[in-house]
C-alpha cells in the first residue's frame, strides 16, 4: 500500500517527486525516499517518518540535483519503518535504485538464493531481492534484466527502476499492483495514482501487467513481456487538480464530507437520463437478468456497508436473493456460482487485495462480475466485466466519505435498473427515483447543520467507548458510523443490531455509557425505541437519529439530531452525513490526526 512516483523531463526532479508524494501520503507515511541521477550517479535521500522529515532534509528537495527520479512513501509490511528499510532500495553495487509497492510473496527463498551467491542484504524488506535480482542478472541488455528479474517474482508490485548505465530514462511495471503513466509536456511520470502527477498532466496510460516502461523526457515506450514495443489506450481525467487538494479545510475529510452533495449529483447525472436508468457501461437484457437467481455483494470495510444497504434494497425491490459477503472471507469459503450469479463487487480505489481475488474467484466461477469503482483504471475497474464508475472524484482521506455515499447510491440505482428489466416498476420505484434526486440537497441541510453535531462533539470526546445500534438500513448505518468513529478517532465503538443486544452486549451498558441509537426509517422505529428504551434504563446516554419530526424518541434520547425526512430505503447517504461529521468532531476535539489514522492506508493491497 505505498505509493511510488517517477519523474523524467527538464525540471529538478527532487521537488516534484516531493511534490507529488505528498499527494500519496494517504498510502503509506511511516517512511520515504526518493532517488535521483545527478552527475551520472545516482544519489538517494531516506527518512524515517512523515514526508516532511524528508522534506527538510532535503531542504525541499533542492538538495538533490538532477532531472530524473523516483519516489516512495512507504506502509511497512516487512520490516519496521526506519531509514534502512524505507525505499528506495540500491543494490549492492550502487548501479540500481528500486522503488516498490506491493509484495514479493517468494522473497525469502530470492533472498537465500542471492545469499548463496554471496549477496548481502541491509534491509529487511522483501523489496531489497528486487534490487539484487537485478545487479545478478545484468550482463549489459537491462531488458533482460528487467525481464529474468520479474520471472522470479512472485507477488505483486509496482516498480520504479534506476539503471546507471541508462541515465538518460528509468524504467517501470507494474504487476496486480496500481501504476499509471502521466504524459506531459516534454516530462513524463509514472505514480501509484493519478492525484500524484494532475498538477502537470491530464493525459493518462495504463500499462498492463509486466509491460515494461522506458520512460525519459521525450517520451515513454512500452514493451510487454515478448518485448514487442506496443501501445496502450491513452485516457483523460476530468477531475481538476483543486479536488485533490484541500482548499482552506483542515482536513480532506471535512472537505470531501462537504462535497458529497457535488459527488452525489454527479453520480445522478451519470446514471439517470432522461428520467431513466442508464449506465455507460452496463447493459443487461431482461433475459438475462430474469434468469439471474442470485447476487453476491463483494467488498471490504465501509464499501461492505455499502453493500449491505445495496443488499436490502435489491431484495426488496427485485425480489432476488442477494447475499452479502466480506471479500476476504468470500474468497476462501468456496461460495456457490454459476451463471446465473451475478457478483457485485464494491470498492472505492479499485485496488483492495481481498476484493481483487474475490472478483476473480467468481470469474472463474462463470459468474458475471460488475464493479462499483470510483478510480477510473484501477485493477477491478479493469478486469471486472461490468464496471459502474461512481463520480466521488478523489477521495484523499484515508477514512471514505464521499466514495462510501456515491456507492450506497449507485447500488440503489443498480437496484432500480434490475427491477427495471423485470418489470417491477409499480409500488415505491416511481418515488425513489424522485427522491433521489432530492439527495443532494438533502445532503446538504444536514452539512448546513453541523453545530450540533460540533456541539455534541464537544460534550462526548472525552468518552473511551460508544455504541451504535440501529436495524435494517440503520444497522448498516450503525456498522458504518462505529467504523468511521473508532478509525479517526481511537474511541472503541460497536455496532450491534438492536434487537441482538439483549442476546449478550447489553452487559456491557452502564451509566454514562454512549450510544448512538439510528432510527431514521419509519417501519422499525418502534422497535429500536424499545432497544433505546433498555439501554436509557441502565443508565445510557443516548444520541438518536430520526426523521425530522419523529419526536417519541424524546424520552429515550438526552439528545436528538433530527434529519430531512425522505423514503426509509433513501435515507442512508442522508444520516450517514451526520455520522461522519460527528465522528470528525470528536477526532478532531481528540487532536487525532484524521487523515491518516495509526496503522492505516487507504488503499489495502495487502491481504
Ligand atoms: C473506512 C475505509 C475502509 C475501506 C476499505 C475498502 O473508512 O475507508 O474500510 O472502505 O478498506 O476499500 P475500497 O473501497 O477501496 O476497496
Amino acid at each position: 500500500m505505498c505509493g511510488i512516483i517517477g519523474y523524467a523531463g527538464k525540471k529538478q526532479a527532487a521537488p516534484l517527486l516531493l511534490d507529488g508524494l505528498k499527494m500519496l501520503e494517504y498510502r503509506g507515511y511511516d517512511s520515504s525516499g526518493i532517488a535521483v541521477f545527478d552527475g551520472g550517479e545516482i544519489k538517494m535521500s531516506k527518512a524515517k517518518g512523515r514526508l516532511e522529515n524528508l522534506d527538510v532534509l532535503t531542504d525541499g528537495g533542492k538538495k538533490l540535483g538532477g532531472v530524473i527520479g523516483i519516489g516512495h512513501t512507504r506502509w511497512a509490511t516487512h520490516g519496521e519503518p526506519s531509514d534502512i528499510n524505507s525505499h528506495p532500495h540500491v543494490s549492492e553495487t550502487g548501479r540500481f535504485a528500486v522503488v516498490h509497492n506491493g509484495i514479493i510473496e517468494n522473497y525469502l527463498d530470492i533472498r537465500e538464493f542471492l545469499t548463496a551467491k554471496g549477496f548481502t542484504f541491509k534491509s529487511q524488506t522483501d523489496t531489497e531481492v528486487v534490487v539484487q535480482l537485478l545487479e545478478y542478472y545484468h550482463k549489459g541488455d537491462i531488458f533482460e534484466t528487467i525481464r529474468k528479474t520479474l520471472n522470479k517474482l512472485k507477488g505483486s508490485y509496482a516498480l520504479g527502476i534506476l539503471a546507471v548505465f541508462e541515465p538518460n530514462k528509468f524504467f517501470a511495471v507494474r504487476k496486480d499492483s496500481p501504476l499509471v503513466i502521466g504524459l506531459g509536456k516534454r516530462e513524463n511520470f509514472v505514480a501509484s495514482d493519478i492525484p500524484a502527477v494532475l498538477k502537470h498532466t491530464r493525459s493518462f496510460i495504463l500499462p498492463d501487467d509486466k509491460d515494461i516502461a522506458v520512460v525519459d523526457g521525450n517520451g515513454v515506450l512500452l514493451y510487454n513481456s515478448n518485448h514487442e514495443l506496443v501501445e496502450r489506450k491513452r485516457f483523460e481525467v476530468d477531475w481538476d487538480v483543486e479536488s485533490a487538494k484541500k482548499n482552506g479545510y483542515p482536513h480532506f475529510m471535512l472537505k470531501e464530507i462537504h462535497e458529497q452533495p457535488k459527488a452525489v449529483e454527479q453520480t445522478i447525472a451519470a446514471c439517470i437520463k432522461g428520467g431513466e436508468i442508464a449506465f455507460e457501461n452496463v447493459d443487461y437484457s431482461e433475459e438475462y437478468v430474469k434468469k439471474l437467481d442470485k447476487l453476491y455483494i463483494v467488498a471490504c470495510g465501509s464499501s461492505y456497508h455499502a453493500g449491505m444497504i445495496g443488499k436490502y434494497f435489491i431484495e426488496r425491490n427485485c425480489r432476488i436473493p442477494a447475499e452479502i459477503d466480506l471479500a476476504s472471507e468470500f474468497r476462501y469459503r468456496r461460495p456457490i456460482l454459476d451463471e446465473n450469479t451475478l457478483t457485485v463487487v464494491i470498492s472505492q480505489s479499485g485496488e483492495t487485495a481481498d476484493t481483487i481475488a474475490a472478483m476473480r474467484e467468481a470469474k472463474e466461477h462463470s459468474s458475471r462480475v460488475l464493479a462499483i469503482v470510483n478510480v477510473v483504471g484501477s485493477t477491478i475497474a479493469r478486469e471486472a466485466d461490468d464496471v459502474i464508475i461512481t463520480r466521488a472524484g478523489p477521495e484523499m482521506a484515508v477514512a471514505t466519505t464521499k466514495g462510501y455515499t456515491t456507492q450506497v447510491l449507485t447500488l440503489q440505482l443498480l437496484g432500480l435498473y434490475l427491477a427495471g428489466k423485470l418489470g417491477r416498476t409499480g409500488g415505491e420505484y416511481a418515488k425513489y427515483l424522485e427522491e433521489i434526486k432530492c439527495l443532494p440537497s438533502a445532503m446538504q441541510e444536514v452539512i448546513d447543520g453541523k453545530e450540533q453535531l460540533q456541539i455534541l462533539a464537544s460534550k462526548y470526546f472525552g468518552n473511551d467507548k460508544a455504541f451504535f445500534i440501529g436495524r435494517g438500513n440503520d444497522y448498516a448505518l450503525a456498522l458504518e458510523g462505529a467504523l468511521k468513529l473508532k478509525e479517526i478517532s481511537y474511541i472503541h465503538a460497536e455496532s450491534y443490531a438492536a434487537g441482538e443486544l439483549k442476546h449478550g452486549t447489553i452487559s456491557l451498558i452502564e451509566q454514562g455509557s454512549l450510544v448512538i441509537a439510528c432510527l431514521t426509517g419509519d417501519e422499525l422505529y418502534d422497535k429500536t425505541l424499545s432497544n433505546a428504551e433498555e439501554v436509557k434504563t441502565r443508565g445510557a446516554l443516548v444520541i438518536a437519529l430520526v426523521k425530522r419530526g419523529h419526536t417519541a424518541i424524546e424520552g429515550q434520547a438526552k439528545h436528538v439530531v433530527e434529519l430531512p425526512a425522505l423514503s426509509d430505503e433513501i435515507m442512508p447517504c442522508v444520516a450517514a452525513v451526520s455520522l461522519q461529521l460527528l465522528a470528525y468532531y470528536i477526532a478532531a476535539a481528540r487532536g487525532c490526526d484524521i487523515d491518516k489514522p495509526r496503522n492505516l492506508a487507504k488503499s489495502v493491497t495487502v491481504e
